[in-house]
């Protein structure tokens, strides 16, 4: 118990520290000027390469191909941003695949249907030579070292267990290392950001006696709680509750752009408290509240976050092929 516990801090700390350099560096003056500024970020980023928080091209596979991994070539694939080719030449060193499914299914198929996305993200991660699945701290950083980048599975969305914690065992036993609590659906035991869905609303109890258990099963298995698409007042309750460090794994600052997807500076400081992780989003939408953005707006937001709770707690969760612009 004890040791998955320091096993899932130490992945939390080492997204962290990789994260807290790349950020820290990124910002320093472009003082070589003999050194062209597409390889000054080649130089970064092959010393301090990337953990992305967020990926939906699992989504993508079963939308484009129905999951039939034959189809496709993952070294280049068309009508989606993310592919072997793409992943490498962006230095990304390690990939957190989401593992989604739609509201709709929420008390009906949700289990079978996340089931067939880890079973996409499994045999997409087994099967290319390029790609190796992980489950903890020391085999992220064995992957480094071996040149492979590292698949990370995270859950997004609390529907997928179905109220059950034996569910939430057995996809801990899939490889599953992270779940959001919530998607755009409240559960039965968690509030989402969203109002889009009118199921389980709620004045209060944005985190029931059940979500608590949730979250502290999470904490007991090493699975690290993700707070994007939850609540703010189910992100304080979890934050409050949970032993180990949580993520807001694909969320933005509230304070330059007010979409309820984003971090208010009062959250960011709670995150703080408890050691957590906030990794930028880079949807148009949750960066300039518009359907465009540019990449200066981009750093605004990290320069915010960094001056209300410090480099070493931001990171990159770009949701690719989720967010749509
Ligand atoms: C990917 O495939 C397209 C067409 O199938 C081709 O035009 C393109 O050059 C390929 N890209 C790479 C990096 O191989
Ligand atoms: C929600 O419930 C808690 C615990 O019962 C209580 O302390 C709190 O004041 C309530 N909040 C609201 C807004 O009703
Ligand atoms: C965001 O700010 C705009 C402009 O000040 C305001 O109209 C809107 O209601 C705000 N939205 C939220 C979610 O606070
Ligand atoms: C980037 O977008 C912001 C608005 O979101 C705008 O104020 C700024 O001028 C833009 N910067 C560039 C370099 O286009
Ligand atoms: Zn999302």
């Amino acid at each position: 118990m004890s040791s998955r516990k320091i096993a899932k801090s130490n992945l939390c700390s080492l997204w962290m520290k990789t994260l807290g350099h790349l950020v820290v560096l990124s910002s320093l003056n472009p003082w070589v000027s003999a050194y062209s500024e597409r390889e000054r970020v080649h130089d970064l980023m092959s010393r301090y390469p990337l953990i992305d928080g967020h990926n939906d091209l699992a989504l993508q596979l079963r939308i484009l191909h129905n999951n039939r991994l034959s189809q496709v070539d993952l070294h280049n694939v068309s009508k989606v941003a993310t592919d072997i080719t793409r992943l490498q030449a962006g230095h990304v060193q390690a990939q957190v695949f989401a593992v989604y499914v739609l509201c709709g299914a929420q008390e009906k198929d949700a289990v079978r249907l996340t089931l067939e996305q880890i079973d996409v993200v499994r045999r997409m991660c087994t099967e290319y030579q390029d790609f190796e699945l992980v489950t903890s701290a020391q085999e992220l950083k064995n992957s480094a070292m071996r040149h492979k980048i590292a698949c990370l599975i995270s859950i997004e969305g609390g529907h997928s267990i179905d109220s059950s914690l034996p569910a939430l065992r057995m996809f801990y036993q899939l490889g599953v290392r992270s779940m959001a609590l919530t998607h755009t659906c409240n559960t039965p035991w968690a509030e989402s950001s969203s109002k889009l869905y009118k199921v389980y609303q709620r004045h209060n109890n944005s985190l029931t006696h059940f979500g608590e258990a949730v979250v502290e099963e999470m904490n007991r298995l090493g699975m690290i709680v993700d707070l994007s698409h939850t609540s703010w007042d189910t992100a304080r309750a979890v934050l409050g509750h949970s032993k180990a460090p949580v993520i807001f794994s694909h969320s933005s600052s509230f304070s330059i752009c007010n979409h309820s997807r984003n971090v208010p500076d009062w959250l960011l400081k709670e995150l703080r408290k408890k050691q957590g992780l906030i990794m930028v989003n880079l949807h148009s939408k949750f960066i300039s509240c518009k359907d465009d953005a540019n990449i200066s707006r981009v750093a605004d937001h990290f320069d915010h976050i960094r001056n209300v709770i410090g480099a070493q707690s931001i990171g990159i969760g770009g949701d690719f092929e989720g967010a749509v612009r």
